[in-house]
This record gives C-alpha cells, sequence and structure tokens, in this order.
C-alpha cells in the first residue's frame, strides 16, 4: 500500500471524530506487517485528558486484535475536518509509537497542498524511552 493509499483511508477515518470540545478532527491509518490496516480518530471528554488521539486508537485497536508489528501509520487532521497544515504526532502517541515501532517506522502527514510528507519515527521521537532497551 502507497503513503497516498494510507492517507486517503485516514481521511476517511477524520469524518468519525468525536471532537465537539476543540472541533478539531484526526484521522489515523495504521498499516500492519501483513498488510491489514486499522484507522482510527480522535476521541475526544469533557474532562479533557482522558481525550484519545486518532493515532493511539488505531494503534490499540489493532494490538487488541492481536498485531504487534507496523510499517506506516498515515495522519491527517483539521478544524472541522478541513484540513490545512500538516496535522504531526503529540508526543503521548509518539511514545506508544516507540513501544511497538522501530526507528524507521514510517509517519506521513498531509496538509492543504495533498502532498504527502513521510518522517521516520527515529527523526520524530530522538532518545526515546523504550522498554526493551531501558527496563532491562
Ligand atoms: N489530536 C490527535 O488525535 N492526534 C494528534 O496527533 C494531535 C492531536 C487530537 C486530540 C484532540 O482531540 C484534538 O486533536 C486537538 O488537540
Amino acid at each position: 500500500m502507497t503513503p497516498e493509499q494510507l492517507m486517503f483511508l485516514a481521511k476517511e477515518a477524520m469524518g468519525h471524530a468525536y471532537a465537539p470540545y476543540s472541533g478539531f478532527y484526526v484521522g489515523a491509518a495504521l498499516l500492519c506487517d501483513d498488510g491489514t490496516v486499522y484507522t482510527g480518530c480522535n476521541i475526544e471528554n469533557a474532562a479533557y485528558s482522558p481525550t484519545n488521539c486518532a493515532e493511539r486508537t488505531a494503534f490499540f485497536k489493532a494490538v487488541y486484535d492481536g498485531h504487534r508489528r507496523f510499517t506506516d501509520i498515515a495522519i491527517c487532521g483539521g478544524k472541522g475536518g478541513v484540513i490545512t497544515n500538516l496535522c504531526t504526532p503529540c508526543g503521548v502517541c509518539r511514545q506508544v509509537m516507540g513501544e511497538f515501532c522501530g526507528p524507521d517506522f514510517r509517519i506521513h502527514m498531509t496538509d492543504s497542498s495533498g502532498l504527502v510528507q513521510t518522517q521516520t519515527l527515529a527523526q520524530l521521537l530522538p532518545m526515546g524511552f523504550f522498554g526493551g532497551e531501558h527496563l532491562l
């Protein structure tokens, strides 16, 4: 699956967002190493901190179903579902990616141009704290 195809699914997932407080809709599409795709949206809460980002929704759905190896994620978001700027993953989501993904995991983002930009997890989370390395 190409980054553009994955982004198409992320855009569709954005329409599932429950974001009555921020009005910022986010969608994510996570590609497993066997080709399965899991989508996710942000799910907000009146108490704010229980809010779950789109990326973590996708990861948690996938892990629940038994998937633990991933190659790519596409992320998009915007106010009212209109994409303007790149929606980059928050720090908490980067840490969750670090739990299951290696440094070469690819993170695809897009803006109003429609072009897909890609960064690796190593680029977005340098010197991360990971269980396998630090909790021995
Ligand atoms: N959000 C995501 O779902 N993913 C991100 O990468 C950035 C932020 C959500 C959380 C909240 O519901 C809204 O966007 C505004 O922060």
